[in-house]
Parts: structure tokens; sequence; C-alpha cells
């Protein structure tokens, strides 16, 4: 299982500064990445053509997709098909990202209607859960990890390992430049390891990243964490020059 080490660039760069910067990390990093490692992009809807031209070809560096509609095509003004993100080269999609609960208001009955739909349709889904600093503090932390996943996967029968990632990103260290301990960390992997192992066969195969303030001063410590499958990095993906220091970490 190779780690995943993805860049969630949000709504960042304009259509230059994203050719630019795929460029750049492709360019700094091509030739040194570890045997070990894939490389994920996942820039904003106007410039997924223009990053999967980049990437075209390039071994072991994939394009992703921060959001879909779980529906094959029709009127719904504004949204992105799974067969749009994949005609335009996406191979990821992230569903449930924290932005999309706690801004957009998204639901778990939506987000599960987005993961099995995406999965169905052929997209490999990073299916994103964290709890909040008040959660924490009330000690909910694995009831809500576990509610996310109950109810965000339940629709997932059958999966092939390698379709399925989760993301662990704690709300409160998102942006935050406050990175989760590393028994935190620990501690909620195993618990997201375990319940996929009683929940899908072949479970030991689905990558589990963490993300949350992820710099190139921590990302090998976290790297080499029990059950830490790779990095879902937010503001330090924006520039090459220190995402390539995490995909090298
Ligand atoms: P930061 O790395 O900026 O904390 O963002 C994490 C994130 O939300 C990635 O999806």
């Amino acid at each position: 299982m190779k780690q995943l080490i993805a860049a969630n660039w949000k709504m960042h760069k304009t259509w230059e500064e994203s050719i630019q910067t795929a460029r750049e990390i492709v360019v700094g990093t091509y030739n040194q990445l570890p045997a070990n490692r894939e490389v994920l992009i996942i820039p904003s809807f106007p410039h997924l053509k223009a990053v999967s031209d980049v990437l075209a070809k390039q071994k072991n560096y994939f394009l992703g997709a921060q959001n879909l509609y779980p529906a094959l095509k029709g009127a719904f003004t504004g949204e992105v098909s799974p067969a749009q993100l994949l005609d335009v080269g996406c191979s990821y999609v992230l569903v449930g990202h924290s932005e999309r609960r706690h801004v957009l208001q998204e639901q778990d009955e939506f987000l599960a209607q987005k993961a099995s739909f995406a999965l169905e349709q052929g997209l490999k889904v990073i299916f994103c859960i964290g709890e909040t600093i008040e959660q924490r503090q009330q000690g909910r932390t694995k009831e809500v990890l576990r509610s996310q996943l109950e109810l965000g996967l339940k629709d997932v029968q059958k999966v092939d390992s390698e379709d399925l990632v989760i993301a662990y990103e704690p709300v409160w260290a998102i942006g935050t430049g406050q990175v989760a301990q590393e028994q935190d960390i620990l501690d909620a992997h195993a618990f997201i390891r375990e319940f996929l192992q009683k929940t899908f066969s072949g479970a030991e195969e689905v990558r589990i990243l963490y993300g949350g303030s992820v710099k190139p001063a921590n990302a090998s410590s976290i790297l080499a964490l029990d059950n830490v499958d790779g990095v879902l990095v937010g503001g330090a993906s924006l520039t090459a020059e220190s995402f390539n220091q995490i995909i090298l970490a």
C-alpha cells in the first residue's frame, strides 16, 4: 500500500498559478519520489483540466476534485457529476470535508449518497471525518468518528479497498497551525482501522490519511506513525516549495 500525499488547494489560486504550482511539484519531486508514495493534487473545479494536462502520464501523480453531485446528469445548476470529473482526468474526489460539513451544512445522509455514488461511478473517494473542539472537550471524539463513518459509508456495500480512503481531519487542527498530538492521531487512526476491519473485507488496505496543519516540519514524524497512510494538506500545499518537502519528507 502506497502512502498518499494529497494537496487540497480549496478555493485558492488563479489558472496560471495552478498550472505553475503543479509543474513545480512534478519537476521538483518526480526523480526523488519514494517508491512507496503517490501524490494527489486537488485544485478547484475551473483548474482541473489544466492541472490534469500537467499530470498526464506522470506515474504516481493523480488528480482529484473537491466535490461532486450524486447524479448521472441533469438539471442541477452549479453541480458537477462523477462522469464529468472522470472525463477531465480525476481519479479521486473528496467527500465530507469539514468545510462542506460545517460551512456548507452538508449532512450525513447527503454525504452517504455522494460517497456511494462516486464509488459506483469509478472515482476513488477520500471520505473525511473529524471532531470539533467542543466534541473533543466533551470526550466524544470516538463517538463522533464512529457516527460519521457509520452514516457516511452506510451505502457502501462492497468496496475495492484501494478505492476508499479515509481522512481524519480534526476540525480544530484545520488551518489553525495547531497540529494534533501524535497520541491523538494514533488513537483516532487505530479506532478508524478497527471500524473498517469490522465493516469491510480487505480493510487493511484502506488508506487512512491525517490532515490538519501538516507542514514540512511535522510531516515526516506524522507519516511514520502506525496506521497513517498519508496526509491531506491545505495551507502548506499551496506552494511547491513547502509541499515538495512534505512529499519527500
Ligand atoms: P490545513 O493543512 O491548512 O490545516 O488544511 C487541512 C485541510 O483541510 C486539508 O483538507
